[in-house]
């Protein structure tokens, strides 16, 4: 072959490939996320129906996956922490089961009941895996997780990466609150780790996905109401700040377990999404372009008496209440239209 006809065939492969990698860029993309399935399987002892239906988690993350596996042209799922109950062996073998039954690929990040706590003498405490073991037993299945480490990024269509973040401080007692610590905060090994990871992808779409947000829901998150202000990051100011550093136009979250909702803090939108295992069971769809985000909220497939028992329990828990929800008509009707969000069911959202 003559030099300038392999040279002008050279090209033709190069336009070739150049068009073909071109097409494949982030165009269109369907995802779910799904949040705080807070697996605890019925055999082991203390598993109850509270306010969390503990003893039909397993049922209600099951029917979420059959559902999530008749979405069509579906890319991946997030979940957003909480994945046990407080980080059982036996709970975390069967989250991983019944995950690895979607028939896409699956990114977790870990809640603050996905580590081991210091015993104390007021609870009977189960047998608890560190951190470290929890993520480990996500590596693999979706190509996130990373030995030794509790976050990772990912990039999980071309041009679109995932970023998830450690956000839980501890599970140890906090005698003063009675209750375990479920705060959080990024410490400053991951606060470096997340600024190196922003640099490198800085062309790229990147989505947050974290256990605990970086904004509160409601005046009771701001307060030391039953320990609400734990429902958020500590240092969120500073994380905001680097977030928007980068051009980061979504964070997702779990813990709050209120249905999806979102709001807008400096061009950055944080969306929080339900639970799967307590009132109102709920599940994200979501369509993204590299230039908007829509979404549609669907209901856990489950009987209308599981349903009555999940409403039933929630109306009964004074915990969740808070102070401006009393166990009042007035106070009932206000307490359901916080957790179930009826205004953003389904919505639209268009970045700058
Ligand atoms: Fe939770
Ligand atoms: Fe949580």
């Amino acid at each position: 072959m003559k030099k300038s006809k392999f040279l002008s065939l050279a090209a033709v492969i190069s336009l070739i490939l150049l068009t073909f990698s071109l097409s494949f860029a982030f165009d269109k993309i369907k995802f779910v996320a799904i949040s705080d399935p807070h697996i605890s399987i019925p055999q082991q002892k203390g598993v109850t129906d509270g306010y969390k239906l503990g003893l039909k988690t397993q049922m209600l993350t099951e029917n979420t996956v059959v559902e999530i596996n008749k979405i069509p042209d579906l890319k991946f799922v997030l979940v957003a922490g909480d994945l046990t109950q407080d980080a059982e062996p036996w709970n975390i073998d069967e989250l991983r089961k019944i995950l690895d039954g979607l028939k896409v690929p699956y990114f977790v990040t870990l809640g603050n009941h996905d580590l081991s706590r210091v015993p104390h003498e007021k609870k009977d405490q189960p047998i608890t895996l560190s951190k470290y073991t929890v993520a480990g037993a996500f590596i693999g299945r979706s190509g996130g997780m990373v030995p030794g480490m509790t976050y990772y990024s990912h990039e999980v269509a071309k041009d679109l990466v995932l970023i998830t973040l450690d956000t839980s401080r501890a599970q140890i007692f906090v005698p003063e609150a009675g209750l375990n610590d479920f705060g959080a905060r990024i410490d400053p090994g991951q606060m470096r780790w997340l600024e190196n990871t922003l640099k490198a992808n800085q062309k790229k779409t990147i989505i947050i996905l974290t256990h605990h947000s970086a904004v509160p829901w409601c005046e009771g998150d701001k307060s030391n109401h039953n320990a609400w202000r734990w429902f958020w990051m500590d240092n969120a100011e500073e994380v905001r700040a680097l977030l928007k550093k980068y051009g980061v136009k979504l964070v997702f979250s779990g813990h709050r377990h209120i249905s999806t909702r979102y709001q807008q803090v400096d061009d950055i939108y944080h969306f929080v999404h339900p639970a799967l295992s307590t009132y109102p069971m709920r599940y994200t769809v979501y369509e993204m372009t590299p230039k908007d985000l829509s979404w549609q909220v669907k209901d856990v497939p489950a009987s209308p008496e599981v349903w009555e028992l999940a409403k039933k329990n929630f109306l009964a828990d004074k915990w969740w209440r808070g102070p401006d929800h009393p166990e009042t008509p007035e106070g009932n009707q206000k307490y359901l239209e916080f957790y179930e969000s009826p205004a953003t069911l389904k919505g639209k959202v268009t970045y700058k």
